[in-house]
């Protein structure tokens, strides 16, 4: 049997009840050919975070890789930020190879000299009918623009839909936005802006879904997170209803840092020590608290190896003032303690796959409910192919 029937048959499994389920099978942690199954009927098919919108200034282009598809995030000088695929229509030439400010207003392919523009249009097709002839009656630029992919920024995180035929992201997003509606709107979200210095990266040497299946569940807090376990404890945790496209935990014991001033201006007064944190499939790992909010993206490098991207967002003056600075900085360093103690044991469930004797573990019907719905998400995407 190949490799991937061996899949579909365990998948199966994973479309139990959690009592009788498994969990995805060895293989989609381990093999590159999983990795692409995963990047062509999992994130493409769906909006994957593939960075922040304060990565890309006005006027730049930014290369980057993403699973290995070639992928360009442009900003023309209106603040408009666009993804197109990173690949000349000529002779496939990487287009842009790195990031940096473009002055002309133009993209210039290096090995021709072709340009498009912002916007994807074809400009110039340089000596295209000839040495004196930069034109040719056969030659339709309007059709070989930069191909586009569809792109919206929602809390200055990049998402990306590569196939180009999922739901629009409002839609993809409502049901998030309406859970938290008792506390904020798509308005009041907009108070908080990226702070300054605030971005931090952590590598982790393990398939991106266990980075994923790690922030679903709260269960490990007591053992892995003690500090944080102190004062937000397990038992003040709770399960936030499984949405479509997303899952995760809240806390009701939240504490913002005593002496920041301002909170979200919808956020009611007995109810600050709520925070939530979900994750919004597939790889956009999120946090909501009165004061401050983060996104975690996990970007896969390949099937063991992932960078966690993460950004803190801040209210007014909290943001981007120099006086907070100090203030920034502290939670940037108490996140990075909190995801940074989850590393061992994501990096050894990584190890774990290579056991035969694993066959995609078990769960607990009560505290692995999440992890599992992860696991069918997953499951109908790579079956649905
Ligand atoms: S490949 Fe880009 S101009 Fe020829
Ligand atoms: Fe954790």
């Amino acid at each position: 049997m190949n490799k991937e029937s061996r899949i579909n048959l365990h998948l199966d499994r994973v479309m139990r009840p959690i009592e009788s389920a498994n969990g995805l099978p060895n293989e989609c942690y381990t093999d590159s050919s999983a990795f692409t199954l995963d990047r062509d009927c999992v994130m493409a098919k769906s909006w994957a975070c593939v960075g922040f919108g304060t990565d890309v200034p006005e006027n730049w282009a930014v290369p980057i890789s993403f699973m290995g598809y070639p992928i360009l995030l442009t900003r023309s000088s209106d603040g408009v930020l666009r993804v197109f695929h990173n690949v000349c229509s000529h002779r496939g030439m990487q287009l842009v190879l790195e990031a940096g400010k473009l002055g002309t207003g133009l993209i210039r392919c290096k090995y021709h000299s072709w340009t498009y523009d912002f916007e994807g249009n074809l400009k110039g097709t340089p000596m295209i009918g000839g040495t004196s002839n930069n034109e040719h009656k056969d030659f339709d630029p309007t059709v070989n623009g930069l191909k586009p992919i569809n792109t919206t920024v929602w809390m200055d995180n990049i998402f990306i839909n590569i196939s180009n035929d999922a739901e629009p992201f409002e839609e993809f997003i409502a049901p998030l936005i309406q859970r938290w509606s008792k506390w904020v709107s798509s308005e009041t979200l907009m108070e908080l802006a990226p702070g300054i210095d605030t971005k931090m990266e952590l590598v982790v040497k393990s398939n991106w879904k266990l980075a994923v299946e790690n922030f679903l569940e709260a269960y490990h807090l007591p053992w892995v997170h003690p500090g944080l376990n102190s004062y937000s404890p397990l038992e003040k945790h709770y399960d936030i209803d499984r949405g479509e496209n997303y899952a995760g935990q809240g806390s009701s014991s939240y504490t913002a840092p005593a002496g920041v001033t301002g909170t979200i201006s919808s956020w009611p007064n007995d109810e600050m020590n709520f925070a939530e944190y979900p994750v919004l499939y597939p790889n956009t790992l999120l946090g909501l608290q009165s004061d401050h909010f983060f996104t975690m993206t996990i970007l896969p490098i390949n099937e063991t190896t992932s960078l966690e991207r993460v950004q803190l967002m801040f209210l007014g003056d909290v943001a981007t003032h120099e006086k907070y600075a100090d203030h920034r900085q502290s939670m940037v360093d108490s996140w990075r303690e909190v995801f940074s103690e989850d590393i061992f044991a994501v990096e050894g469930m990584q190890s774990g796959r290579q056991s035969p004797a694993y066959q995609g573990g078990v769960f607990s019907p009560v505290m692995d409910q999440h992890t599992l719905h992860f696991h069918q998400w997953v499951a109908k995407r790579l079956t649905d192919n």
